[in-house]
């Protein structure tokens, strides 16, 4: 699916014609006059009209509020009935008064026009036909806006290609070597540790997990670095890349458990995702994206409830379960960040079932022992790009349900309760900056597309992959990062 911008309407080709409900007449007549017609030939409607006279064909989709994420919607509606009518290439068209509208609604249309139509085809047989071909108007002065609209809705759909891409494709060493083909094309650096450098290092978390597979694990450091960078310590992202997750010996019972544990690198995919889109937008700040890296699985030689292991920083640590993997592995990468002297280190985790629980798939948990700058900004960017945040507390209480009588600290908290807050305060005691952790082991793959709203009967976030964490953190840098980082 190709992507353009033009300034000015075609009549030859398609319109949707997404509508805001500040629209006046005055504004309509100018929208449907670029194509030769009337607002009494097709005039402003309340519900989705299609029209078509033989020369001109086009689609309305009124929104019936004034809001970015009724946008998102709308546009996502009028793609899909576009393919579905078997229109090949479309014009989309913000209908919307000047002072209404500002570059954060034409970069929704470039991020839509991207996100709408994904579909994961690789491996189809007889993948359905769809638009080839966007055409998204706006003026001048908002296409740059437009344009980063793309860079972020491509950014997305690789993290979804990533997340969707099955385990025995995406294995440790692949996410790897992926990583560093994204490097490579938009402009950072990634070193990569093989198995013999994480045992060196004696990253115990990480070696751990991957004691009962036959693949070997990574560990990834992707490092932008521009020279205008206003930081000097860096933004560090953390993602977990656990590339299958079968539980290991505390083995996931399936149906509804292990059958989409290939999602667990969803936090890898945000994270890398989220560093592509930073590069291509070339962003003013100093940026460094971690990945630790495994499958979990039973085999012979799988660690074990009540082993104790030595984490990256020696800190023994009680094993109750092996499906506590997640916490392992990112806590290794913590204590790798602390040599980085970062100015706030933000992580993104399918982390725990009980995040899904307590939110479902409308939001992600944050947990954080940062100031509220960083805590507040984190919750604005989730509201603005809709990839919502709840935030749950780190009080020292909940610490106390993972201390162990023979380590540190054990893997999992005692009973159940808490869950989502327990594997972050696991996270907590590695870490010694500012930093987040989100959890979205809630929102990262959904088994069932989202629920429709009133007004649109197909919700854009589609089943499978979301893709969610790049646009939050791309919004979170671009929004808040001057005053933040600088
Ligand atoms: N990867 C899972 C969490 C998960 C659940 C992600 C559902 C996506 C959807 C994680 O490694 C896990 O298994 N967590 C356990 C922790 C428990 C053993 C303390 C869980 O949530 O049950
Ligand atoms: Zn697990
Ligand atoms: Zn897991």
């Amino acid at each position: 699916m190709e992507v353009r911008i033009a300034s000015t309407l075609q009549s030859e080709l398609p319109v949707l014609w997404v509508v805001s409900p500040e629209t006046d007449e005055a504004t309509w007549a100018a929208q449907v006059g670029a194509v030769g017609l009337t607002p009494a030939q097709f005039p402003l409607a309340k519900r989705l009209r299609f029209f078509n006279n033989g020369s001109v064909a086009a689609l309305q989709v009124p929104l019936p509020a004034h809001t970015l994420e009724h946008l998102r919607r709308g546009i996502f509606y009028a793609l899909r009935k576009a393919e579905e009518v078997g229109w090949k290439e479309v014009q989309l068209t913000w209908a919307c008064p000047e002072t209404q509208t500002d570059e954060d609604f034409f970069q929704t249309l470039g991020e839509m026009s991207l996100m709408s139509l994904y579909r994961f085809t690789k491996y189809a047989v007889d993948p359905p036909a769809s638009v080839e071909r966007i055409t998204v108007i706006a003026p001048e002065r908002y296409q740059g806006a437009v344009e980063r609209g793309f860079i972020i809705g491509r950014a997305v759909n690789m993290a979804r290609d990533w997340v969707n891409e099955p385990p025995n494709v995406l294995t440790a060493e692949e996410l790897a070597r992926r990583i560093a083909a994204v490097g490579a094309e938009v402009g950072f650096s990634v070193e990569i540790w093989d198995k013999a450098r994480i045992e060196k290092e004696g990253m115990g978390g990480i070696l751990a997990v991957n004691r009962g597979s036959l693949n070997p694990p990574t560990f990834t450091i992707a490092t932008y670095k521009p020279e205008n960078a206003r930081n000097s310590r860096p933004f560090v992202l953390v993602g977990k890349g656990l590339v299958f997750d079968t539980g290991g010996l505390s083995l996931k019972p399936t149906p509804d458990s292990m059958d989409a544990m290939k999602c667990d690198m969803a936090g890898a995919a945000a994270v890398i995702g989220a560093l592509r889109a930073i590069a291509q937008l070339k962003l003013p700040y100093y940026v460094i994206a971690l990945t630790p890296s495994t499958d979990n699985r039973p085999g012979e030689n799988a660690y074990t409830p009540n082993d104790i292991i030595h984490m990256y920083d020696g800190t023994p640590v009680e094993i109750r379960n092996t499906d506590a993997e997640g916490r392992l592995i990112l806590a290794d990468a913590l204590v790798y960040a602390r040599r980085l002297d970062p100015a706030f280190v933000l992580d993104f985790a399918t982390l725990t079932g009980a995040a899904a629980m307590a939110v479902g798939r409308y939001a992600s948990v944050l947990c954080t022992n940062a100031g509220s700058a960083f805590r507040d900004a984190l919750l604005d960017s989730g509201q603005h790009t809709y990839e919502r945040l709840v935030d749950l507390p780190l009080w020292e209480e909940y610490g106390y349900l993972i201390q162990s009588d023979i380590a540190a600290i054990k893997n999992t908290g005692t009973g159940r309760e808490a869950g989502a807050i327990t594997a972050a305060k696991f996270l907590e005691y590695f870490v010694r900056y500012p930093w987040a952790h989100v959890d979205i082991a809630g929102t990262a793959y959904l088994t069932s597309p989202a629920p429709a709203d009133r007004a649109f009967p197909r919700h854009y976030q589609i089943k499978y992959a979301s893709g969610v964490g790049v646009r939050l953190t791309v919004d979170f840098l671009r929004r808040h990062g001057e005053r933040l980082f600088s």
